[in-house]
């Protein structure tokens, strides 16, 4: 089953088959060969390559293939396709989906429990949907804004943003009234042990989705995840550093005092919010 999408110019309703959508006014739009949609308009993008960028898809896609980040995958996973069961054909998208690692993990939860309902994955990096392919035909992805997204008003019934940026607007006006939005952030505690040696003082971010989204949503809960997990070998430290922010700010210094470590065992802290759309 395929999602329904609007145009990204008019916004009205895009209609056709899997090779191929148009809207009543005639725009038109072709899926790549991968079978991804690309409806990112060329004045949406701020750069020439927004998003992730290859060597990041590549890097978190790496990474996460070594399955330190499944239970966490599957408690978001199960925790959505929960929220689906109750609902007659759910709309779902994941914003900001990144590579797809845990949209495909969603899709086979869903598969389990829900039924009728469609599940699109969005995310702004081509680089980032060419890899999602991949990861499953069952689910619709797309390359577009999040600021602007390809989807009628008031017409989601659930959206996860994990790891992804908050935009309270466009998130109001797609979801429709009552409906759960699910988010994954890191606590303060997530890979503490990675960032005592890289930073002389560690931070903490002060992100409270709760305010951000306080003008059209509700807090409803928040979830702590947590366990430790170890990295045994030099190669997976760099692959870990290689997917986080950590990896592009850290000096030289301590990148060589990480070099020496032979193993390093990390806390997995991440908090996962659930608010409903007012
Ligand atoms: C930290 S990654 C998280 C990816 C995925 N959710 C995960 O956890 O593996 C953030 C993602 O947001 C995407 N992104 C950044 N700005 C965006 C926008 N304006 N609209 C949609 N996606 C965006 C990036 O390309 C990147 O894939
Ligand atoms: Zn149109």
């Amino acid at each position: 089953m395929s999602f329904d999408l609007n145009c990204p110019v008019c916004l009205q309703p895009l209609q056709g088959d899997l090779k191929h959508l148009e809207c009543p006014e005639r725009h038109s739009y072709d899926a790549a060969k991968q079978g991804y949609w690309n409806l990112l308009l060329a004045n949406q993008k701020r750069s020439k390559d927004p998003g992730d960028n290859a060597a990041m898809v590549l890097a978190r896609r790496q990474f996460l293939a070594l399955g330190y980040y499944q239970q966490l995958a599957d408690t978001i996973a199960t925790r959505l396709a929960k929220r689906a069961t109750d609902l007659v054909t759910p709309r779902i998208l994941d914003m900001g989906c990144g590579e797809g690692y845990y949209t495909q993990r969603m899709e086979q939860q869903l598969e389990l429990h829900a039924s009728g309902y469609q599940l699109a994955g969005l995310d702004i990096s081509k680089h980032a949907i060419k890899a999602a392919c991949r990861q499953s035909k069952a689910v619709t992805w797309m390359v577009a804004s999040g600021a602007r997204m390809p989807v009628a008003d008031a017409s989601l019934d659930l959206m996860t943003v994990l790891f992804s940026r908050l935009m309270p607007e466009e998130f109001s006006r797609t979801l429709k009234p009552g409906a759960e939005l699910l988010i994954a952030y890191p606590g303060d505690d997530h890979l503490i042990e990675l960032r005592t040696q890289i930073y002389d003082e560690v931070r903490h971010s002060g992100f409270t989705p709760e305010s951000v989204l306080a003008d059209t949503f509700e807090h409803l809960a928040t979830e702590t995840i947590s366990y430790q997990f170890t990295l045994p070998t030099p190669a997976q430290i760099d692959q870990l550093l290689a997917m986080t922010p950590h990896g592009w700010r850290i000096t030289q210094a301590a990148r060589e005092r990480l070099a020496e470590l032979q193993q390093l065992e990390l806390t997995l802290d991440v908090r996962l919010a659930s608010f409903r759309r007012i």
